[in-house]
């Protein structure tokens, strides 16, 4: 069994996700997600969208997406690896070369698959003004009374 991981904050989740996790998936068995928590984002100066709760329920609705776990600072990356017993760490090409991940061959192989051209959730939410959430990070709707709100609104 081959176990694939790769990070990220997958928010207003797009073409461009899902073709980096169905070519992370094609490289192994069993692909591990590592997403950025609401807080880890905080301290890099980005906010998502969607918080982490709904990012992490979207991921695990596709079928290539086995596993998703929090990813809360630059520093777990060994841990991981070595936690999930992975075998290889994938991420998009605009990380190759950076000092994040090149690091991890001492214990992983490392893939940079090219990023899909045209999207990126800074595109889309330019596109639409979406700079900064309206009201914090949006959540899913917990009771029926909010989602009747929420269709209304
Ligand atoms: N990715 C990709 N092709 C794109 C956008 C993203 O292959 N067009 C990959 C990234 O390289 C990364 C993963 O998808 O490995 C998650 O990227 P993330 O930073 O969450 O998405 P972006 O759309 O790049 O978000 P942002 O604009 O906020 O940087």
């Amino acid at each position: 069994m081959k176990r694939i991981l790769t990070y990220g904050t997958f928010d207003l989740l797009h073409y461009g996700h899902i073709r980096l996790l169905q070519r992370a998936k094609a490289l192994g068995d069993y692909l591990v997600v590592a997403l950025s928590t609401d807080e880890f984002n905080e301290s890099k100066g980005k906010k998502a969208y969607h918080n982490y709760e709904t990012r992490k329920k979207m991921l695990e609705a596709i079928r290539y997406v086995d596993l998703v776990i929090p990813e809360e600072c630059w520093e777990q990356k060994i841990s991981d690896v070595q936690k999930y017993e992975i075998d290889t760490v994938v991420m998009g090409s605009d990380w190759a070369g950076s000092d994040k991940f090149d690091y991890l061959q001492d214990y992983c192989e490392v893939v940079y698959l090219e990023r899909t051209a045209g999207i990126s959730t800074t595109k889309i939410k330019k596109d639409l003004g979406l700079q900064e959430p309206v009201n914090g990070l949006n959540q899913l709707p917990e009771t029926k009374q909010e989602r009747d709100n929420d269709k209304k609104n």
